[in-house]
Protein backbone atom coordinates (compact mmCIF):
# COMPACT_ATOMS: atom_id res chain seq x y z
CA UNK A 1 0.00 0.00 0.00
CA UNK A 2 1.49 3.44 -1.00
CA UNK A 3 2.28 5.78 2.37
CA UNK A 4 2.72 2.74 4.68
CA UNK A 5 4.66 4.83 6.71
CA UNK A 6 1.85 7.64 6.67
CA UNK A 7 -0.96 4.93 7.14
CA UNK A 8 -2.75 6.09 10.52
CA UNK A 9 -0.74 9.25 10.91
CA UNK A 10 -2.72 12.95 11.52
CA UNK A 11 -1.40 14.77 8.46
CA UNK A 12 -0.31 18.22 9.27
CA UNK A 13 0.45 21.32 7.52
CA UNK A 14 2.88 23.41 8.50
CA UNK A 15 3.10 27.37 7.36
CA UNK A 16 7.05 28.38 7.90
CA UNK A 17 9.89 26.43 8.65
CA UNK A 18 12.20 28.73 9.85
CA UNK A 19 13.68 29.24 13.06
CA UNK A 20 9.81 30.42 14.69
CA UNK A 21 8.60 27.20 13.98
CA UNK A 22 11.54 24.89 14.66
CA UNK A 23 10.08 24.12 18.35
CA UNK A 24 6.69 23.10 17.00
CA UNK A 25 7.96 21.13 14.22
CA UNK A 26 10.08 19.10 16.44
CA UNK A 27 6.82 18.74 18.67
CA UNK A 28 5.30 17.62 15.53
CA UNK A 29 7.47 14.95 15.16
CA UNK A 30 7.84 13.89 18.42
CA UNK A 31 3.68 12.81 18.17
CA UNK A 32 4.63 10.82 15.17
CA UNK A 33 2.55 13.69 13.18
CA UNK A 34 2.49 13.37 9.38
CA UNK A 35 4.04 17.02 8.86
CA UNK A 36 3.58 18.82 5.35
CA UNK A 37 5.96 22.04 5.85
CA UNK A 38 6.06 25.11 3.57
CA UNK A 39 8.65 27.61 3.16
CA UNK A 40 9.88 29.25 0.23
CA UNK A 41 13.73 28.94 1.33
CA UNK A 42 14.73 25.74 0.66
CA UNK A 43 17.56 25.91 3.32
CA UNK A 44 15.02 26.64 6.20
CA UNK A 45 16.26 24.97 9.37
CA UNK A 46 12.88 23.60 10.28
CA UNK A 47 12.38 21.18 7.39
CA UNK A 48 14.26 18.69 8.79
CA UNK A 49 11.05 17.91 10.92
CA UNK A 50 9.19 17.48 8.45
CA UNK A 51 8.14 14.81 6.32
CA UNK A 52 7.06 16.35 2.96
CA UNK A 53 8.51 19.67 2.32
CA UNK A 54 6.97 22.08 -0.32
CA UNK A 55 9.47 25.20 -1.41
CA UNK A 56 6.20 27.47 -1.19
CA UNK A 57 6.02 31.23 0.00
CA UNK A 58 4.02 30.82 3.58
CA UNK A 59 1.45 33.84 1.88
CA UNK A 60 0.80 32.22 -1.50
CA UNK A 61 -2.66 31.51 -0.47
CA UNK A 62 -4.24 30.13 -3.53
CA UNK A 63 -1.27 27.43 -4.03
CA UNK A 64 -1.27 26.53 -0.25
CA UNK A 65 -4.65 25.81 -0.39
CA UNK A 66 -3.95 23.77 -3.28
CA UNK A 67 -1.56 21.44 -1.49
CA UNK A 68 -3.69 21.36 1.71
CA UNK A 69 -6.26 19.48 -0.04
CA UNK A 70 -4.07 17.17 -2.15
CA UNK A 71 -2.03 16.40 0.90
CA UNK A 72 -5.67 15.53 2.76
CA UNK A 73 -4.48 17.16 5.86
CA UNK A 74 -6.51 16.61 8.73
CA UNK A 75 -5.55 20.78 10.32
CA UNK A 76 -3.26 23.65 9.27
CA UNK A 77 -0.98 25.58 11.57
CA UNK A 78 0.78 29.02 11.33
CA UNK A 79 2.81 29.11 14.38
CA UNK A 80 5.50 31.77 15.06
CA UNK A 81 4.32 33.86 12.49
CA UNK A 82 1.31 36.58 11.25
CA UNK A 83 -0.03 37.11 8.37
CA UNK A 84 -0.22 33.25 7.41
CA UNK A 85 -2.22 33.05 10.69
CA UNK A 86 -5.09 34.30 8.58
CA UNK A 87 -3.97 32.07 5.34
CA UNK A 88 -4.32 29.03 7.85
CA UNK A 89 -7.73 30.62 9.65
CA UNK A 90 -9.46 31.09 5.65
CA UNK A 91 -8.01 27.44 4.21
CA UNK A 92 -9.66 25.78 7.10
CA UNK A 93 -12.54 27.25 6.93
CA UNK A 94 -13.01 26.41 3.05
CA UNK A 95 -11.72 22.79 3.83
CA UNK A 96 -13.98 22.45 6.58
CA UNK A 97 -11.51 21.32 8.97
CA UNK A 98 -11.38 22.20 12.48
CA UNK A 99 -9.71 25.50 13.27
CA UNK A 100 -9.04 27.37 17.18
CA UNK A 101 -10.01 30.89 15.23
CA UNK A 102 -12.00 31.96 12.32
CA UNK A 103 -11.12 33.59 9.63
CA UNK A 104 -12.83 37.16 11.49
CA UNK A 105 -10.85 36.74 14.01
CA UNK A 106 -7.76 35.78 12.37
CA UNK A 107 -7.80 39.20 10.60
CA UNK A 108 -8.31 41.00 13.77
CA UNK A 109 -5.18 38.95 15.20
CA UNK A 110 -3.04 39.68 12.00
CA UNK A 111 -3.70 43.52 11.00
CA UNK A 112 -2.24 45.84 13.60
CA UNK A 113 -4.99 48.65 12.45
CA UNK A 114 -8.09 46.02 12.96
CA UNK A 115 -6.89 44.77 16.20
CA UNK A 116 -6.13 48.45 17.42
CA UNK A 117 -10.03 49.39 16.25
CA UNK A 118 -11.43 46.44 18.00
CA UNK A 119 -9.67 47.51 21.24
CA UNK A 120 -10.02 51.15 20.88
CA UNK A 121 -13.86 49.60 21.00
CA UNK A 122 -13.57 47.07 24.11
CA UNK A 123 -11.49 49.69 26.22
CA UNK A 124 -8.39 47.52 25.98
CA UNK A 125 -5.34 50.02 26.53
CA UNK A 126 -3.21 50.37 23.81
CA UNK A 127 -1.08 52.81 22.54
CA UNK A 128 -2.61 56.39 21.09
CA UNK A 129 -2.04 55.58 17.46
CA UNK A 130 -3.10 57.87 14.15
CA UNK A 131 -3.71 56.10 11.05
CA UNK A 132 -1.82 58.16 8.03
CA UNK A 133 -1.87 57.97 3.93
CA UNK A 134 0.90 60.93 4.28
CA UNK A 135 3.72 62.45 4.99
CA UNK A 136 1.62 65.57 6.63
CA UNK A 137 -0.67 63.79 8.72
CA UNK A 138 2.01 61.91 9.97
CA UNK A 139 3.93 65.24 10.86
CA UNK A 140 0.79 66.33 12.55
CA UNK A 141 0.33 63.32 14.71
CA UNK A 142 4.10 62.96 15.39
CA UNK A 143 3.56 67.04 17.20
CA UNK A 144 1.01 65.81 18.68
CA UNK A 145 2.62 62.69 20.39
CA UNK A 146 5.56 64.22 20.58
CA UNK A 147 9.01 62.71 19.56
CA UNK A 148 10.27 59.86 20.17
CA UNK A 149 7.05 58.04 18.38
CA UNK A 150 6.99 54.90 16.27
CA UNK A 151 6.03 53.98 12.71
CA UNK A 152 5.31 50.69 11.62
CA UNK A 153 3.40 49.42 8.60
CA UNK A 154 -0.34 48.00 9.83
CA UNK A 155 -0.45 44.30 8.38
CA UNK A 156 3.90 43.29 8.93
CA UNK A 157 5.95 41.67 11.72
CA UNK A 158 9.34 40.87 12.37
CA UNK A 159 10.05 44.67 12.69
CA UNK A 160 9.28 44.85 8.77
CA UNK A 161 8.49 48.40 8.16
CA UNK A 162 8.86 49.31 11.99
CA UNK A 163 10.69 52.54 12.85
CA UNK A 164 11.75 54.12 16.04
CA UNK A 165 11.51 58.40 14.78
CA UNK A 166 13.90 60.27 17.33
CA UNK A 167 13.12 63.39 15.80
CA UNK A 168 11.01 65.32 13.10
CA UNK A 169 14.24 65.24 11.08
CA UNK A 170 14.20 61.69 10.79
CA UNK A 171 10.14 61.34 10.04
CA UNK A 172 10.45 61.52 6.50
CA UNK A 173 12.40 58.23 5.56
CA UNK A 174 10.77 56.54 8.75
CA UNK A 175 7.29 57.51 7.39
CA UNK A 176 8.80 56.46 3.58
CA UNK A 177 10.43 53.11 5.14
CA UNK A 178 6.92 51.99 6.67
CA UNK A 179 5.46 52.83 3.55
CA UNK A 180 7.17 51.14 1.39
CA UNK A 181 6.24 48.10 3.90
CA UNK A 182 2.81 48.51 4.15
CA UNK A 183 0.49 46.70 2.52
CA UNK A 184 -1.83 48.67 2.64
CA UNK A 185 -0.95 52.45 1.73
CA UNK A 186 -1.30 53.85 5.19
CA UNK A 187 0.96 53.46 8.15
CA UNK A 188 0.25 53.64 11.88
CA UNK A 189 2.26 56.32 13.61
CA UNK A 190 2.22 55.99 17.21
CA UNK A 191 3.39 57.35 20.35
CA UNK A 192 6.67 55.46 21.97
CA UNK A 193 5.05 54.14 25.69
CA UNK A 194 7.55 54.00 28.42
CA UNK A 195 7.99 51.16 30.26
CA UNK A 196 9.42 47.94 30.56
CA UNK A 197 8.27 45.12 27.96
CA UNK A 198 6.82 41.62 29.02
CA UNK A 199 5.24 38.74 26.87
CA UNK A 200 2.04 36.84 27.75
CA UNK A 201 1.84 33.23 26.41
CA UNK A 202 -1.44 31.61 27.06
CA UNK A 203 -3.76 29.40 25.58
CA UNK A 204 -7.25 29.78 26.12
CA UNK A 205 -10.32 26.46 25.62
CA UNK A 206 -13.80 27.51 25.30
CA UNK A 207 -12.99 31.06 25.89
CA UNK A 208 -11.17 30.71 29.41
CA UNK A 209 -7.62 32.13 28.92
CA UNK A 210 -4.61 30.23 30.84
CA UNK A 211 -1.83 32.73 31.22
CA UNK A 212 1.37 30.86 31.41
CA UNK A 213 4.80 32.10 31.07
CA UNK A 214 4.79 35.98 31.51
CA UNK A 215 8.08 36.73 30.17
CA UNK A 216 10.88 40.00 30.30
CA UNK A 217 11.56 40.88 26.66
CA UNK A 218 15.06 42.10 26.10
CA UNK A 219 15.07 44.76 23.70
CA UNK A 220 17.80 45.75 21.10
CA UNK A 221 18.64 49.67 20.51
CA UNK A 222 18.09 51.33 17.46
CA UNK A 223 18.49 50.65 14.32
CA UNK A 224 17.07 46.90 15.16
CA UNK A 225 14.86 48.76 17.56
CA UNK A 226 11.58 45.94 18.20
CA UNK A 227 13.91 43.11 18.36
CA UNK A 228 14.07 40.66 21.27
CA UNK A 229 17.53 39.87 22.25
CA UNK A 230 16.32 38.18 25.24
CA UNK A 231 13.33 36.61 27.13
CA UNK A 232 13.59 36.09 30.42
CA UNK A 233 11.13 34.18 33.15
CA UNK A 234 10.49 34.79 35.86
CA UNK A 235 9.57 38.29 35.06
CA UNK A 236 11.30 40.85 37.60
CA UNK A 237 7.99 43.17 37.46
CA UNK A 238 6.57 43.73 40.60
CA UNK A 239 3.45 40.79 41.18
CA UNK A 240 0.69 43.46 40.71
CA UNK A 241 2.89 44.75 37.25
CA UNK A 242 2.77 41.22 35.94
CA UNK A 243 -1.46 40.84 37.30
CA UNK A 244 -1.83 44.03 35.00
CA UNK A 245 0.34 42.43 31.97
CA UNK A 246 -2.10 39.56 32.20
CA UNK A 247 -5.20 41.02 32.62
CA UNK A 248 -4.61 43.01 29.55
CA UNK A 249 -3.70 40.14 27.61
CA UNK A 250 -6.81 38.24 28.56
CA UNK A 251 -9.14 41.02 27.52
CA UNK A 252 -7.41 41.73 24.88
CA UNK A 253 -7.80 37.97 23.63
CA UNK A 254 -11.16 38.27 24.65
CA UNK A 255 -11.95 41.58 22.48
CA UNK A 256 -10.44 39.52 19.25
CA UNK A 257 -12.19 36.66 19.83
CA UNK A 258 -9.80 34.55 20.47
CA UNK A 259 -11.99 31.58 22.58
CA UNK A 260 -9.24 28.69 21.87
CA UNK A 261 -5.83 28.11 21.08
CA UNK A 262 -2.28 29.90 22.22
CA UNK A 263 -2.22 33.69 22.27
CA UNK A 264 1.22 35.55 22.51
CA UNK A 265 0.63 38.75 23.80
CA UNK A 266 3.38 42.04 23.53
CA UNK A 267 2.92 44.54 26.38
CA UNK A 268 4.62 47.14 27.69
CA UNK A 269 4.25 47.89 31.43
CA UNK A 270 4.69 51.32 32.35
CA UNK A 271 3.73 54.56 34.82
CA UNK A 272 0.50 54.51 32.85
CA UNK A 273 -0.08 51.14 33.87
CA UNK A 274 0.16 48.23 30.94
CA UNK A 275 -0.61 48.72 27.43
CA UNK A 276 -1.04 45.73 24.40
CA UNK A 277 1.42 46.42 21.82
CA UNK A 278 -0.03 44.02 20.18
CA UNK A 279 -1.95 39.99 20.70
CA UNK A 280 -1.14 37.35 18.15
CA UNK A 281 -3.17 34.34 17.62
CA UNK A 282 -0.30 31.45 17.99
CA UNK A 283 2.81 30.53 19.92
CA UNK A 284 5.58 32.87 20.05
CA UNK A 285 8.48 33.64 16.84
CA UNK A 286 11.04 32.95 19.69
CA UNK A 287 11.42 29.96 21.15
CA UNK A 288 8.36 30.95 23.93
CA UNK A 289 6.65 27.47 23.94
CA UNK A 290 10.16 25.59 24.49
CA UNK A 291 10.61 28.27 27.74
CA UNK A 292 7.05 27.47 29.01
CA UNK A 293 8.04 23.86 28.61
CA UNK A 294 10.91 24.02 30.37
CA UNK A 295 10.00 25.89 33.47
CA UNK A 296 6.46 24.97 33.55
CA UNK A 297 6.42 21.53 32.33
CA UNK A 298 3.23 22.92 30.30
CA UNK A 299 3.62 21.38 26.09
CA UNK A 300 2.79 24.78 24.55
CA UNK A 301 3.45 23.65 21.21
CA UNK A 302 1.35 19.64 22.09
CA UNK A 303 -1.45 22.12 23.16
CA UNK A 304 -0.99 24.11 19.90
CA UNK A 305 -0.78 20.94 18.03
CA UNK A 306 -4.06 19.99 20.04
CA UNK A 307 -5.92 22.78 18.95
CA UNK A 308 -5.03 22.80 15.43
CA UNK A 309 -6.45 19.43 14.53
CA UNK A 310 -9.63 19.99 16.93
CA UNK A 311 -8.18 17.79 19.84
CA UNK A 312 -10.40 18.34 23.18
CA UNK A 313 -7.60 19.64 25.34
CA UNK A 314 -7.73 18.59 29.02
CA UNK A 315 -7.14 21.20 31.54
CA UNK A 316 -4.94 19.11 33.29
CA UNK A 317 -2.57 19.78 29.85
CA UNK A 318 -2.47 23.45 31.18
CA UNK A 319 -1.31 22.50 35.04
CA UNK A 320 1.79 23.98 35.67
CA UNK A 321 4.43 21.65 37.47
CA UNK A 322 7.39 24.50 38.54
CA UNK A 323 10.31 22.65 36.65
CA UNK A 324 13.14 25.26 37.08
CA UNK A 325 13.07 29.16 39.12
CA UNK A 326 14.40 30.57 35.97
CA UNK A 327 14.61 30.44 32.19
CA UNK A 328 16.34 32.14 29.92
CA UNK A 329 16.15 32.25 25.59
CA UNK A 330 19.11 34.23 24.37
CA UNK A 331 19.52 34.90 21.05
CA UNK A 332 22.71 34.18 18.52
CA UNK A 333 23.44 37.66 17.00
CA UNK A 334 26.72 37.51 14.54
CA UNK A 335 28.92 39.93 12.62
CA UNK A 336 27.68 40.37 9.13
CA UNK A 337 29.20 38.16 6.36
CA UNK A 338 29.09 35.26 4.95
CA UNK A 339 28.92 32.13 6.96
CA UNK A 340 31.68 30.08 7.03
CA UNK A 341 31.69 27.74 9.91
CA UNK A 342 30.33 27.72 13.46
CA UNK A 343 32.46 26.55 16.24
CA UNK A 344 31.62 26.13 20.15
CA UNK A 345 28.09 24.67 20.12
CA UNK A 346 29.32 21.74 21.77
CA UNK A 347 31.25 23.77 24.71
CA UNK A 348 27.58 25.55 24.37
CA UNK A 349 25.69 22.87 25.25
CA UNK A 350 28.13 21.50 27.80
CA UNK A 351 27.25 24.77 29.88
CA UNK A 352 25.03 23.94 32.77
CA UNK A 353 21.59 24.21 33.04
CA UNK A 354 21.64 24.70 28.75
CA UNK A 355 18.57 22.95 27.29
CA UNK A 356 19.61 23.44 23.85
CA UNK A 357 21.89 25.47 21.49
CA UNK A 358 19.92 26.14 18.01
CA UNK A 359 22.02 27.69 15.07
CA UNK A 360 19.26 28.52 12.17
CA UNK A 361 21.67 29.13 8.97
CA UNK A 362 24.13 26.93 7.01
CA UNK A 363 27.31 27.46 5.87
CA UNK A 364 27.09 29.87 3.27
CA UNK A 365 24.54 32.02 4.57
CA UNK A 366 24.69 36.08 3.76
CA UNK A 367 24.18 37.29 7.61
CA UNK A 368 23.29 40.85 7.95
CA UNK A 369 24.15 43.35 10.92
CA UNK A 370 21.07 43.07 13.49
CA UNK A 371 17.85 45.02 11.92
CA UNK A 372 15.00 42.60 12.30
CA UNK A 373 14.25 39.46 14.29
CA UNK A 374 14.66 37.16 11.17
CA UNK A 375 18.68 38.92 11.23
CA UNK A 376 18.77 36.74 14.25
CA UNK A 377 21.58 33.36 13.98
CA UNK A 378 20.55 31.33 17.04
CA UNK A 379 19.88 31.20 20.70
CA UNK A 380 20.18 29.32 23.61
CA UNK A 381 17.83 27.69 26.18
CA UNK A 382 18.98 28.13 29.60
CA UNK A 383 17.10 27.21 32.86
CA UNK A 384 18.36 27.84 36.20
CA UNK A 385 17.65 27.95 40.04
CA UNK A 386 16.23 31.83 39.49
CA UNK A 387 16.04 34.08 36.67
CA UNK A 388 19.75 35.29 37.05
CA UNK A 389 21.09 32.08 36.94
CA UNK A 390 19.56 31.46 33.80
CA UNK A 391 20.53 34.60 32.49
CA UNK A 392 24.28 34.05 33.49
CA UNK A 393 24.16 30.83 31.99
CA UNK A 394 22.50 31.83 29.05
CA UNK A 395 25.16 34.22 28.49
CA UNK A 396 28.21 32.05 29.16
CA UNK A 397 26.55 29.40 26.32
CA UNK A 398 26.16 32.47 24.12
CA UNK A 399 29.79 33.45 24.60
CA UNK A 400 30.95 29.56 23.55
CA UNK A 401 29.33 29.79 19.83
CA UNK A 402 31.32 31.30 17.13
CA UNK A 403 30.18 32.70 13.78
CA UNK A 404 32.99 32.93 11.37
CA UNK A 405 32.69 34.49 8.77
CA UNK A 406 34.00 36.24 5.09
CA UNK A 407 33.71 38.83 3.08
CA UNK A 408 31.49 41.35 4.64
CA UNK A 409 28.66 42.52 2.12
CA UNK A 410 28.51 46.36 1.80
CA UNK A 411 25.39 46.84 2.25
CA UNK A 412 25.04 44.48 5.61
CA UNK A 413 27.14 47.22 6.47
CA UNK A 414 24.52 49.23 8.82
CA UNK A 415 25.22 52.83 10.31
CA UNK A 416 24.16 53.23 13.36
N1 LIG B 1 4.09 52.16 20.37
C1 LIG B 1 5.08 51.49 20.90
N2 LIG B 1 5.58 51.84 22.11
C2 LIG B 1 6.61 51.16 22.66
N3 LIG B 1 7.26 50.14 22.07
C3 LIG B 1 6.81 49.75 20.86
C4 LIG B 1 5.71 50.39 20.22
N4 LIG B 1 5.52 49.79 19.03
C5 LIG B 1 6.44 48.82 18.93
N5 LIG B 1 7.23 48.79 20.02
C6 LIG B 1 8.37 47.89 20.26
O1 LIG B 1 8.65 47.17 19.08
C7 LIG B 1 8.34 45.77 19.26
C8 LIG B 1 7.69 45.22 18.01
O2 LIG B 1 6.50 45.95 17.75
P1 LIG B 1 5.34 45.37 16.86
O3 LIG B 1 4.85 44.09 17.42
O4 LIG B 1 4.35 46.43 16.64
O5 LIG B 1 6.11 45.10 15.49
P2 LIG B 1 6.29 43.72 14.73
O6 LIG B 1 6.93 44.05 13.46
O7 LIG B 1 4.98 43.01 14.73
O8 LIG B 1 7.32 42.92 15.66
P3 LIG B 1 7.21 41.44 16.28
O9 LIG B 1 7.24 40.51 15.10
O10 LIG B 1 8.40 41.32 17.18
O11 LIG B 1 5.92 41.35 17.02
C9 LIG B 1 7.46 45.72 20.48
O12 LIG B 1 7.52 44.47 21.11
C10 LIG B 1 8.05 46.85 21.30
O13 LIG B 1 9.26 46.45 21.89
MG1 LIG C 1 4.25 42.24 16.67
Amino acid sequence: MAGTQAAGRKRLLVLGAGAGQLGLLEAARERGLFVVAVDRNPAAPGFRFADRRAIISVEDEPQIDRLAAAERVDGLIAPGIDWPVAVAARIAERQVLPHPIDPATAVLATSKLRQRERFAEAGVPHPRHVVCGSLEEAAAAAADFGYPCVVKAPDRQGQKGLVLVRDQSLLDAGFALALGESRSNVVLLEELVPGREVTVNAFSVDGRFTPLTVTDRVRAEPPAFGVALAHVWPSSLAPEEIGAAVEVARAAADAVGVANGPTYTQVVVGEHGAHVVELAARVGGGHDAELCRAVLGVDLNGLALSAALGEPVDGERLRPVRRAGGACTRFLVPAPGTLVEVEGVAEANAVEGIVWVRVYPEPGAVLAALRRGSDRVGAVLAVGSSREEAVARAGRAADCVRFVVDDVPAEAVVQS
